[in-house]
């Protein structure tokens, strides 16, 4: 059986503007991902800092941070079996026009500026931007009765 991962997820603010989140949280549950927490929350330039201190110095830097700290955010953390792999697969190439069609990116994307969505690219980054975003708490442990319908024992 795969192991049980987590990865931090960000419905960022265009989407959040764009009315999607239902849309965008709704394939995520529907895929069989578990949410263990969840917040709305607008990002304050501080945290951006952190979240994205791998970016720090690429030209595209400043234009990231003005957006994901410009409106409200709905941040997460899923669970499942390879969750990094099977979120990111779910959100689609960071590019919209490289995503395929059926991804969030691809199917409400159009540049990349405006991707809609975050997700941790690794068991480590999720480790760390879990600690960023829910490091106060709000990890709520959870028996779902369906899994046995979505997760091989
Ligand atoms: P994310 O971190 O948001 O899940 O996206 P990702 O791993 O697919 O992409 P990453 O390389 O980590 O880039 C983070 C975010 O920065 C913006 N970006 N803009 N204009 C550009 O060339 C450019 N490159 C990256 C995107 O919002 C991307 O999601
Ligand atoms: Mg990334």
């Amino acid at each position: 059986m795969a192991t049980i991962e987590r990865s931090l997820v960000i419905v960022k603010p265009d989407a959040v503007q764009r009315g999607l989140v239902g849309e965008i949280v709704g394939r995520y549950e529907k895929r069989g991902l578990k949410i263990v927490a969840m917040k709305f929350e607008q990002v304050s330039e501080e945290t951006a800092g952190r979240h994205y201190g791998e970016h720090k110095g690429k030209p595209f830097y400043d234009g990231l941070v003005s957006y994901i700290t410009s409106s409200p955010s709905v941040l997460m953390v899923i669970e499942g079996p390879d969750a990094v792999n099977i979120v990111r697969t779910t959100n689609g190439a960071t590019k919209p026009g490289e995503a395929a069609p059926g991804t969030i990116r691809a199917d409400f994307g159009v540049t990349i500026g405006r991707n809609l969505v975050h997700a941790s690219d690794s068991v480590e980054s999720a480790a760390r931007e879990v600690g960023i975003f829910f490091g106060d708490g709000g990890i709520v442990e959870w028996n779902r009765a369906i899994d046995a319908w979505i997760v091989e024992d």
